[in-house]
C-alpha cells in the first residue's frame, strides 16, 4: 500500500502567490499612508515627492519639511520618520546623504516604508500612496518592485486560514512609461515572491518531482515549452552526474528544461539553476548547523524557471532556454561514494572526492547539455559554495565568466536591477587542480580558493567559445537576519531581476 503523505507540496499552488493591488494614482485619494523620501546633502534635507496636494494637507502648521524635522527626521538611509496629519499618516523614508537617486534607492525606500506600514498596522484596508517622484519606466519599475517586496514577509506553514489580502498600493504617475514601469515591476516581483516560497518549503514538501508538477501548474498559461526528464530518460541520455547525485533520495532525480522562444527573437539565452532540493552532503554529512537550511540548495532552479516565466510575461523578444538539475542529496544503500566514478553527459570522468560537492556535479551534466542549444549566452545560477561567503559575505553574490566582456554584461544587468555582484577570477592555479589520478577531473581540490576551483570545474564543461558567467548566490540566497527594506527574512529570491535585466539586455 502506498502511503499518502498527509501534506504535501500539492497545498502550494505559486498561482495564489497574493501581492497586494497595485496601481497608477494621481494623487492622495484615499490614502490612509503616503510614503515619500527624505535626501539631502551637507546637513541638509530634501522632500523627495511631497506633492503639492501633500504639502496642503499641512495646513497653516508650518512645512512639511518643516514638521518632519521637529519630529526628528534625518534622511540616513532607511530611517523612516512618522508625521501624522488628520486621516493620514506619513511616513518619511530616508534616501541618503545623495540628491542623485538611482533605481535602487527608489526601490529600497518604497520597500522600507510599505514594509513599515505593514508593520503598525496589520495592513488590510491600509491604501497606501508612494510617492517618490518617479516617472521614468525604470523608476517607476523600481518602485512597484520595493513596494511589493516590502510587502511580503516570510510565511508560516500553518493550519490557520490564510491571511486577508493586504493593503492596496497607488504609485504616483500616469505617464506611458510609468504604466510599463508598473507593469513590469508587477512581474518581476510575482516572479521573485514565486521562487521564494518555493525556496522556503521544507524538503519534505518540495523534492525534485514535486518541483517539475509545481512548475507545470506555474506555467500553464505561459508559451513555454516543458520538458522533464525523468531517471529512466536521464540514464538512457547518460547523465551520470545528476544519478548519481540523485541516487541516494527515495525521491529520483529529474532534468527540467524550460524553452521559451518568441517568433521575431534573435539571440539566445540559456540559464542553468542548481536545483539540490535538499544538500545533506550525502556520505559527507554536513555539520546539525549547516544541515537546518539546505532546503535553500534549489534557489537557482527556482531562479531559472521564474525568471524565464518573468521574461515571457514580459513579452521580451528573446530566446530564453532554462535547464533545472533537480536532486535530493541523501544518504542510503544507493548514495553515491567519496572516491566513485561518474560519467558526466559530454563523456567526461569524473572523480567524487566529497559528497557535498554535488552542486557543480548535477550544473556539470545540464552545461554540457547546453552546448548543443547554441547559446548566444549561458549563465549558471547556483547556491554554490561556503568558499563564495567567506569571499563576500552573505550579500554580495560572486560572478565568474569566460570573459570580461561578459562579466560586464552580468555586471550592468545587475546594477540595473539593484542587486550586488562582484567579479572573482578563474585562475590558471585553480585550473591546474582539475586533474584527477583517477578520472579525468576531481571534484574538489583543497580548502583555499573554493568558489574558483568550482568555477573551473564548472567551465570545463563549457564550449570555449561560449560566453559563459557563473553566479555564486550561496550567501545572498537566504536572509539569516530579519527582514529589511524589500527583502524578507529567509529566501530572498536574489538574482532573478538580474537575469530577467539581462534578457532585456539581449533583445535589440
Ligand atoms: N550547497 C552547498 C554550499 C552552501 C553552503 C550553500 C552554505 C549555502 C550555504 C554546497 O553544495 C556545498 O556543500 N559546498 C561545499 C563544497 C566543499 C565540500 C568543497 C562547501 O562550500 O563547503
Ligand atoms: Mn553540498
Ligand atoms: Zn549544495
Amino acid at each position: 500500500m502506498a502511503i499518502q503523505p498527509l501534506f504535501d507540496s500539492s497545498h502550494f499552488d505559486p498561482g495564489r502567490v497574493v501581492l497586494p493591488d497595485i496601481e497608477l494614482v494621481r494623487g492622495l485619494g484615499k490614502a490612509t499612508d503616503v510614503v515619500i523620501g527624505i535626501a539631502g546633502s551637507n546637513g541638509r534635507s530634501t522632500l523627495v515627492g511631497a506633492t503639492s496636494e501633500l504639502e496642503s494637507k499641512v495646513g497653516k502648521a508650518g512645512t512639511l519639511l518643516g514638521l518632519l524635522l521637529d519630529q526628528g527626521a534625518s534622511h540616513a538611509a532607511d530611517e523612516v520618520t512618522e508625521l501624522n496629519l488628520p486621516g493620514l499618516r506619513v511616513l518619511a523614508v530616508g534616501m541618503g546623504g545623495d540628491l542623485d537617486l538611482h533605481p535602487e534607492d527608489l526601490r529600497r525606500a518604497a520597500g522600507v516604508g510599505v514594509r513599515r506600514v505593514l508593520s503598525i498596522v496589520n495592513g488590510s484596508g491600509r491604501r497606501i500612496v508612494v510617492s517618490l517622484d518617479a516617472d521614468a519606466e525604470t523608476q517607476v519599475q523600481a518602485v512597484s518592485e520595493g513596494a511589493l517586496l516590502g510587502s511580503t514577509g516570510f510565511r508560516k506553514l500553518t493550519g490557520e486560514p490564510a491571511e486577508s489580502p493586504v493593503a492596496s498600493i497607488g504609485i504616483i504617475g500616469s505617464s506611458r512609461t510609468a504604466q510599463r514601469g508598473l507593469a513590469a515591476g508587477r512581474i518581476t516581483a510575482h516572479a521573485v515572491c514565486v521562487a521564494r516560497d518555493w525556496t522556503n518549503l521544507p524538503a519534505n514538501l518540495l523534492g525534485p518531482n514535486d518541483l517539475v508538477e509545481q512548475t507545470r501548474g506555474y506555467l500553464k498559461d505561459a508559451k513555454i515549452d516543458i520538458e522533464a526528464l525523468d531517471e529512466r530518460a536521464l540514464e538512457k541520455a547518460g547523465y551520470g552526474g545528476i544519478l548519481a547525485v540523485g541516487g541516494g533520495s527515495a525521491r529520483p532525480p529529474r532534468l527540467l528544461r524550460l524553452d521559451y522562444r518568441p517568433r521575431a527573437a534573435k539571440r539566445h539565452l540559456v540559464l542553468v539553476g542548481k536545483g539540490i532540493t535538499y544538500d545533506s552532503g550525502g556520505y559527507n554529512l554536513k555539520t546539525a548547523e549547516s544541515l537546518t537550511t539546505m532546503k535553500y540548495d534549489m534557489a537557482g532552479a527556482a531562479d531559472v524557471i521564474t525568471a524565464t516565466k518573468a521574461i515571457a510575461d514580459l513579452g521580451l523578444s528573446v530566446h530564453v532556454t532554462a535547464y533545472a538539475p533537480l536532486a535530493e542529496s541523501m544518504i542510503s544503500g544507493s548514495a553515491y561514494r567519496p572516491g566513485d566514478v561518474l560519467a558526466i553527459f559530454d563523456g567526461s570522468t569524473v572523480e567524487n572526492i566529497d559528497s557535498d560537492c554535488e552542486g557543480r556535479i548535477v550544473l556539470a551534466d545540464a552545461l554540457a547539455r547546453a552546448n548543443a542549444d547554441q547559446p548566444d549566452m549561458l549563465v549558471d545560477i547556483a547556491t554554490l559554495t561556503g568558499a563564495c561567503m567567506v569571499a563576500l559575505g552573505t550579500q554580495v553574490a560572486g560572478l565568474m565568466a569566460s570573459d570580461d566582456a561578459t562579466a560586464d554584461r552580468l555586471l550592468d544587468a545587475a546594477e540595473a536591477a539593484g542587486e550586488e555582484f562582484w567579479q572573482l577570477p578563474i585562475t590558471e592555479h585553480a585550473r591546474k587542480q582539475l586533474p584527477s589520478e583517477v578520472a579525468d577531473l576531481r571534484s574538489k581540490a583543497n580548502r583555499y580558493g573554493g568558489a574558483l576551483f568550482a568555477g573551473a570545474f564548472l567551465q570545463h564543461f563549457v564550449n570555449d567559445q561560449t560566453s559563459w558567467a557563473h553566479l555564486d548566490i550561496a550567501g545572498p540566497a537566504w536572509n539569516r537576519d530579519a527582514a529589511h527594506d524589500y527583502v524578507p527574512a529567509q529566501a530572498t529570491g536574489t538574482g532573478i531581476r538580474t537575469l530577467v535585466a539581462l534578457a532585456a539586455s539581449m533583445t535589440d
